[in-house]
């Protein structure tokens, strides 16, 4: 090969064993543990500009995108600010509103994909005020911005992206708690938070630890053509980059759905030959979810589980953290299943075909 993954077969496999040092990183020097907030260096807000925030969006292509999304429901669940994310391909061209008082924020981990760019250019050419988190420093889309929160994840090579998503979703973190702490979110939460964050990198390796029992699983659903990825609220991200993984390293096709919408639609497809990787929480939402992957095993659907309190062979259980990090964590094992998919399918994980590591051009 012309590159060289350093002691791990593909890029993809140590990129994902790099996520505790990762997440490490990504927290170094930015928990306060005076005040139970978080400090971000880049952001230049002050507390009074923060409160004048009235939404966030949130922009970004694929993965970056649904790392966005991850990053609304914690500004949104932390801060009590309505926060959304939507791919920026989509809004540079559909002629967005530009509020004042909507704090923009654009993903990327290259800093240098086109559609995200131009949304900037775009949202900047209308006085929107936009911050970057960003993983590659002094990219276009860094300098591009009015500043921002650098993920300080080290490069990625592998198309697919693992570290650079987990710690996305960790800069977010810190950022609705910074954004919290200036809004309503008490010191007691932004310690419980804070204390959160400090056990992920640990718990990470806890979950690297089940790789072979996860290897074991994915070689057996690679016999599958079709897969269905759901969630509810915190997971429906993380279905959603679940089945994006999947998708761009085994091929295998995958449809993420929110657990919630099964019934009005896709329930017709459950059958033996479809299985569902659900998003199973420990959380407020575990009876309902409960219900579903009923109403799934009804139709005699495989039910692959990922979540806290499900057990059994086609059962992946994580550390439990708090509920709000929870979409932090559960991706992980899902970064397994699908490199150890592709792997058992004999395919170039690091260099899939017809994608690119960033998409420079319109
Ligand atoms: C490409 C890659 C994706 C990536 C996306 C955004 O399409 O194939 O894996 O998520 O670009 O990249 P960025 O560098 O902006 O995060």
């Amino acid at each position: 090969a012309a590159y060289d993954a350093e002691g791990y077969t593909h890029f993809m496999r140590k990129e994902i064993h790099e996520q505790p040092a990762a997440v490490e990183r990504a927290l170094r020097g930015r928990l306060d543990g005076r005040f139970h907030t978080a400090h971000l260096g880049g952001l230049d807000l002050d507390p009074r500009e923060a409160r004048a925030i009235r939404r966030v969006k949130i922009l970004g292509c694929g993965s970056a995108y649904y790392a966005g999304q991850v990053g609304a429901q914690l500004i949104e669940e932390l801060a009590r600010i309505p926060a959304d994310a939507e791919p920026a391909s989509e809004f540079r061209y559909r002629n967005p509103v530009v509020e004042a008082d909507t704090l923009y924020i654009a993903v990327s981990q290259s800093g240098e994909t086109y559609d995200t760019l131009a949304a900037v250019q775009e949202l900047r050419r209308k006085g929107g005020r936009v911050l970057g988190v960003v993983n590659a420093v002094g990219s276009a889309i860094a300098r591009e911005c009015d500043g921002g929160v650098y993920l300080h994840a080290g490069p990625e090579i592998a198309v697919a992206s693992t570290k650079a998503y987990t710690s996305t979703a960790v800069v977010f973190a810190l950022l609705a708690l910074h954004l919290g702490r200036i809004h309503d979110l008490s010191p007691a939460d932004g310690r419980r938070i804070a204390e959160g964050l400090r056990a992920l990198p640990g718990q990470i390796e806890e979950i690297l630890r089940q790789e072979d029992r996860i290897a074991a699983l994915a070689a057996d659903l690679a016999k599958y053509r079709s897969m269905l990825f759901v969630g509810r609220v915190r997971g429906w991200p993380v279905a959603r980059e679940g089945a994006q993984k999947l998708k761009e390293v085994s091929y295998i096709h995958a449809e993420a759905y929110p657990a919630s919408e099964l019934k009005h639609g896709p329930l017709a497809l459950i059958s033996p030959d479809l299985p569902a990787v659900a998003i199973v929480p420990d959380d407020e939402l575990l009876d309902k979810n409960r219900s579903t992957l009923g109403e799934i095993r009804a139709r005699h659907g495989r039910v692959i589980t990922i979540g806290h309190t499900e057990a059994g062979e086609d059962a992946v259980v994580v550390p439990k953290n708090e509920p709000e990090l929870d979409a932090i964590l559960l991706p992980i094992p899902l970064q397994l299943l699908a490199y150890h998919a592709a792997v058992a399918l004999g395919h170039d994980v690091d260099k899939p075909r017809n994608l690119a590591k960033s998409v420079t051009v319109d």
